[in-house]
């Protein structure tokens, strides 16, 4: 019998037990298990015979090096398979959960493999839950949610948006970046290193109305700058996070500002900044926004819609580097070519003390990628990093603005 082992004297490479359910979204359960691996974990897999039917186990097992356990009475690693996976677990990540697994949980049920295992888990397993939107708010499975939750089961939560079955609503599965992210942070105790630290953070794109029903914006998603918020809330920052119109939940722990226009960004992030140690502004901020916006809906032909009067709008990033003193200000700069010369002249004209350079004509880097090449354009130096996932880009960015924090505390 192969038991689970102790670990040997070294680097401590996590174990993660990913338990996979039936649901359409069990194919995204393969880019969590490879998200996992390229941050340094083993991947162990369990499934139900129902996620099986949507995905088939020899992808799992060619990809995570391992059987799967899918029948509690035939797994070559153990004769006692779900008790050898809670064992060799630092953390059990069910993706994706279905209304039926929760209800298991809930209850607890234990008559497969991996309800088993879910059980014999040594702590509450993180849960990405994933259904119709129907299903998800049904007072049955809320009511489910709600003992697991009081139980201390963590929940990465469903988005809303299309679902597989033509609904739209909450119960689409979240975003493979965030469950990997929620993973991770499970697995490591964060060193509460902001912890003394109030930062502002602008996301997501700016909408200026032309009349009520048409806008001028832009192609940020938010992604950025609410994984950097995210990041500080982990190390215990105080976030404050001014966000435009974006689809994204708000991060755990974080206070968000919704705002629409370039006008309402500026006045909540000013606002904000009064009572803060730094800012980072992340949002892509229109710049320009119509003369004057029309009350009512314009007509083709009856109004003038070909020309269209712009004014500049106030730079925010500017302002607050002019009002900054001792306090730190990090900039972005999105661009598509001469990244490092541009970003520097930004740097200079905008007064910052730092710009966040990325190129976003490269798909790796550009709005709504789950990965970033950032360069870190210092007053007197440059730093260029490799593409990575958007959850290490914010660590990277935190890393510099508490590093900045600790300097300017110091001067
Ligand atoms: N920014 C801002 N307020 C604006 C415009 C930009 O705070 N009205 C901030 C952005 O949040 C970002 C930085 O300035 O941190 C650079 O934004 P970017 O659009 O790249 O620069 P611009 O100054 O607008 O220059 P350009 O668009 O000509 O490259």
């Amino acid at each position: 019998m192969s038991e689970a082992k102790p670990r040997a004297a070294g680097p401590v490479t996590p174990h993660v037990v990913l338990a996979v359910t039936g649901g359409i979204a069990a194919y995204k359960a393969v880019e969590v298990m490879r998200g996992l691996q390229h941050a340094g974990c083993d991947v162990r897999v369990t499934m139900t015979a129902d996620a099986a039917r949507f995905v088939g186990a020899p992808t799992f097992e060619a990809l995570s090096g391992h059987p799967v356990a899918d029948d509690l009475y035939a797994y070559p690693e153990s004769p006692i398979p779900h008790v050898f996976l809670a064992d060799w677990a630092d953390l059990v990540l069910v993706v994706p959960a279905t209304a039926n697994a929760l209800a298991k949980m809930a209850a607890g049920i234990g008559d497969d493999c991996l309800s088993t295992t879910l059980l014999a888990a040594h702590r509450p397993p993180l849960v990405a839950a994933a259904m119709n939107v129907h299903m998800w708010r049904n007072p049955a499975t809320q009511a489910n949610v709600a003992t697991l939750r009081r139980r201390g089961v963590p929940f990465v939560m469903p988005q809303t948006g299309l679902l597989a079955c033509g609904d739209v609503g909450e119960g689409k599965l979240a975003e493979v970046s965030d469950i990997v992210a929620a993973a991770l942070d499970a697995l490591s105790p964060v060193d509460q290193d902001m912890a003394a630290t109030r930062l502002v953070v602008t996301s997501g794109p700016t909408h200026e109305a032309i009349d009520p029903v048409r806008y001028i914006a832009n192609a940020s998603t938010g992604k950025m700058g609410h994984a950097i918020a995210r990041e500080a809330a982990r190390r215990g920052a105080a976030v404050t996070l001014v966000s435009g119109p974006v689809s994204l939940p708000a991060p755990r722990g974080v206070d968000v500002v919704r705002v629409v226009s370039s006008a309402e960004m500026r006045a909540a992030t000013l606002a904000a900044f009064e009572r803060a140690d730094a800012a980072v502004c992340a949002a892509a901020v229109a710049d320009y926004t119509p003369a004057s916006p029309a009350r009512h809906k314009l007509k083709k032909g009856a109004d003038d819609l070909a020309t269209l009067r712009l004014v500049e709008t106030a730079d925010i990033l500017a302002e607050l580097s002019r009002a900054k003193g001792d306090r730190v200000v990090v900039g972005f700069a999105a661009e598509t070519d001469s990244l490092l010369e541009n970003a520097r002249a930004k740097l200079e004209r905008k007064g910052c003390d730092l710009i966040v350079a990325n190129d976003v004509s490269r798909a790796d880097s550009t709005f709504g990628a789950d990965t970033s090449r950032v360069a870190f354009v210092w007053p007197d130096r440059t730093e260029q990093l490799g593409t990575l996932p958007l959850g290490q880009v914010a660590t990277a960015i935190c890393d510099r603005v508490a590093a900045l924090v600790t300097a300017g505390e110091g001067a």
